[in-house]
């Protein structure tokens, strides 16, 4: 089976179709997570653009690498502008008229066909099938942003991957900005796979099997497609060849692992046996009217042998997410407050603070049930920002994110 069918297989399933909840490729981890992730990761260098164009009074042209069902549009038109007050209902970064074109490219005519069906009558929307590598940049341009958002570039080589960089580099304008969240090399979810040698090791077999409803497919239904892993050394590689090739106009921005505990192997625990299914519970935690037991969201993180950063990491942000955990739980029991960790991180303060200020709130509130639709959802968002702050763009989480800026 090819990868197209793998990704026609998940279309047909139903389960790539929007707005999810609980299951299936736009789960709640996925719109309250993952796209709010990386748009915050974004959203410094977007405003810093988007106020350089709307100076000049122009808007902004975007291609999106990948675009599968043309998840780039949805993505980027609802980021949040940070100073939204509650009764702005629409303050987002991009405003409607502001993004004039939004190209998507992709190879699979099944996902561009859902994307002709979500958007196709939009006039600034248009949709192609084409390998993005081969895709004439100077004779389409120029764009201003370009998204390769959940793995799209993890299909790619290095070599294929440095020539794509620079020819953006080349053929865009002094500020245009590239993101690209490759598959992260040491995520717990395939800790079975975390190695020493890079070189000889760049490749995982992906499964989607995580599509199906009881978290996992049938052995002889998993299906693999292999893709690229990336940890933070490899990042950088490609990107000093990249600027090389471009005579130095390309800039990398920032690096963020994303998703270290929610991914979506998590729940199959198809390469690592000691993954707890976290993503179910955060799925949970954000899901109105869902109670969840706060009990199973508390992770046991089980070390990769001669990892020593990396574990760091993991255990640190295990540490932390566990204590928010606690703490909320006790609050909402009436019970009592666990012990200080020996090292409180600010984030994990702030989170505290967050998480009691809702609490109380939530407790005053006499209208239908305050703990699944205010401090669960809450719990959700600190456990988020705990992620954002405590990472250190290693390739420890699902994605490592790459946001580059053209400098010429
Ligand atoms: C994991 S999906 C990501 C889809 C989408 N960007 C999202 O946000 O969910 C990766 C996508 O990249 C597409 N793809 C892989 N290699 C490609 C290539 N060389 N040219 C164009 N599209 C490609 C696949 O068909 C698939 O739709």
């Amino acid at each position: 089976m090819t990868e197209l069918d793998v990704y026609n297989e998940a279309l047909q399933s139903g389960l790539y179709q929007k707005r999810t909840g609980l299951l299936g490729k736009y789960d709640n981890v996925r719109c309250f997570w993952e796209d709010a992730e990386l748009g915050l990761y974004l959203r410094p260098y977007l405003k810093r653009l988007v106020a350089r164009k709307k100076e000049c009074g122009e808007g902004l042209h975007l291609l999106d690498l990948g675009c599968g069902s043309g998840d780039g549009f949805e993505f980027i038109t609802t980021i949040n502008d940070s100073k939204s007050l509650i009764y702005e209902h629409n303050a987002k970064v991009i405003e409607p008229d502001m993004l004039k074109f939004y190209q998507g490219i992709d190879i699979n005519d099944g996902l561009l066909g859902q994307a002709q069906a979500i958007y196709g009558n939009k006039e600034n929307m248009s949709f192609i099938r084409s390998d993005f590598n081969d895709f004439d940049l100077g004779a389409d341009g120029p764009y201003e942003l370009y998204l390769a958002n959940y793995g799209s570039l993890s299909h790619n080589t290095n070599e294929q991957t440095i020539e794509l960089l620079s020819n953006i580099a080349r053929y865009s304008q002094d500020g245009a900005l590239i993101m690209v969240d490759w598959l992260g090399r040491y995520s717990y979810e395939w800790q079975t796979l975390w190695t020493k040698d890079l070189e000889h090791n760049q490749w995982m077999d992906y499964a989607i099997s995580y599509i199906h409803s009881d978290g996992g497919a049938k052995q002889s239904e998993v299906i693999c497609f292999p893709l690229r892993i990336m940890g933070r050394r490899e990042v950088l590689h490609i990107y000093r060849q990249a600027k090389r090739k471009a005579g130095g106009v390309i800039t990398l921005r920032k690096l963020a692992d994303r998703s270290s505990f929610v991914g979506r192997h998590m729940d199959t625990a198809q390469y690592n046996p000691c993954c707890q299914p976290l993503r179910r519970v955060v799925n949970s935690l954000f899901e109105p009217g869902l109670c969840t037991n706060l009990d199973e969201a508390l992770v046991v993180y089980v070390p990769g042998d001669g990892f020593t950063e990396v574990n760091a990491y993991y255990q640190r942000f295990a540490d932390c997410w566990n204590y928010l955990v606690t703490y909320t739980r006790a609050l909402v029991d009436g019970g009592k407050l666990p012990e200080a960790l020996a090292e409180m991180p600010l984030p994990l303060r702030r989170a505290t603070s967050v998480m009691k200020g809702v609490v109380r709130a939530a407790a005053r509130i006499k209208i239908g049930n305050a703990r699944t639709s205010l401090v669960e959802p809450q719990l959700g968002y600190c456990l988020r920002e705990l992620e954002m702050k405590l990472q250190r763009g290693q390739g420890c989480g699902h994605g490592l994110v790459a946001i580059f800026e053209v400098v010429k």
